[in-house]
């Protein structure tokens, strides 16, 4: 069989990992040849590629980032590029193509299949937000980030008696605002699922300080937004890919609490350090299991389906069911957290 794999959408930790497990189990196990497109759905449109083979995929199993390189899901790629994927393809007698990403990347994978493209999809993305899976791998290492900072900023915000406002990641979902926030002790997260009330939110710090804390880590998601009617925002611009733009919720947070309660505030926005670097041993682990039963399923004779994380069993589950899906934080999660506010 020839596999061609391309990874797609925002980097992630892990992206390595699968590439070279996709490698090892179809070159060495399956007698595949595997080539990479560079730059995410660009490199298979215009026919850019490299030989993967377990010489070019050594020692990447904990590297960040992509060797293959990773660009976002475009309108011209929906709107006739994907023609030309298959037309690559066809031309390269590629057998499958073995797609990692988030929605957007698996949504163009799912379109590729029924205009007749074979394709096996690997959940990725920091966010957890895709449906079907348990995990998308980097969801573990972000979270892992974001915990240890918030440990080193716990330090800083004792010694001064300070609020400190946590922004992370999560346009839409907020997993690892919860669990970072959950495993880092926040006196509150805020989350887009669950839209918030300042006034609520500060009233419970003051309580906090009157029992005799002070210091405190708020937790926020960058697509949080408040409740109707408690606090008026500016409108988000769009980005080039006319998402909202949705950094800055952070330093709104802290303003409002520092005006509000009088107390000092600072706000750091963790960004993109939760994507870079070294995958966590659980991730590595996860991605490595995604990448063997990847090429699995395309032996199998799977198309458009994506492996996924279930009772900690990797199953294969249809794309259809999956894509423009968008898995939140559940009741339960939110609930746990929530008894641990201030
Ligand atoms: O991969 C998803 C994500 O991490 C979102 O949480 C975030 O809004 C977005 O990527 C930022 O991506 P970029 O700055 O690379 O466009």
């Amino acid at each position: 069989m020839k596999l061609g794999v391309l990874t797609g959408g925002g980097d992630c930790p892990g992206l390595n990992a699968v590439i070279r497990a996709v490698v090892r189990r179809a070159v060495r196990e399956r007698g595949d040849e595997v080539v990479g497109f560079l730059g995410g759905w660009s490199g298979a449109v215009e026919d850019r590629f490299v030989p993967l083979d377990v010489e070019a995929t050594r020692g990447i199993l904990p590297r960040g980032g992509t060797i293959l390189g990773t660009s976002r899901t475009t309108a011209e790629l929906l709107d006739g590029g994907l023609e030309q994927v298959l037309d690559t393809a066809q031309r390269r007698g590629i057998d499958c193509l073995v797609v990692i990403g988030g929605d957007g990347t698996l949504g163009a994978a799912h379109q590729y299949a029924e205009l007749g493209g074979t394709v096996i999809g690997i959940p990725k993305t920091i966010d957890n937000d895709v449906a079907g899976t348990e995990h998308t791998f980097g969801f573990n290492t972000a979270v892992q980030i974001a915990t240890d900072l918030i440990d080193r900023l716990h330090t800083t915000a004792e010694s001064h008696d300070r609020v400190m406002v946590v922004e992370v990641m999560g346009r839409h979902v907020g997993h690892v605002a919860v669990h970072a926030g959950l495993a880092g002790g926040a006196a509150a997260t805020l989350i887009p699922e669950e839209p918030f009330d300042i006034g609520e939110v500060c009233e419970r710090l003051v309580r906090r300080h009157e029992r005799g804390r002070w210091a405190s880590i708020v937790v926020v998601a960058e697509g949080a937004r408040p409740a109707p009617g408690t606090l008026e925002i500016p409108e988000p611009e769009l980005d080039v890919w006319g998402r909202p733009r949705v950094g800055g919720i952070g330093a709104l947070v802290a303003d409002e609490i520092a005006d509000r309660t009088g107390f000092e505030t600072r706000v750091t926005v963790l960004g993109h350090v939760q994507r870079g670097g070294t995958p966590t041993a659980y991730d590595r682990v996860l991605c490595s299991r995604f990448g063997v039963a990847a090429v699995d399923a395309a032996h199998d004779g799977h198309s458009d389906h994506m492996v996924a994380l279930r009772s900690d069993r990797i199953e294969v589950v249809p794309l259809a069911e999956v894509v423009g899906q968008e898995k939140g934080v559940t009741p339960d999660l939110w609930d746990a957290a929530r008894s641990f506010f201030a």
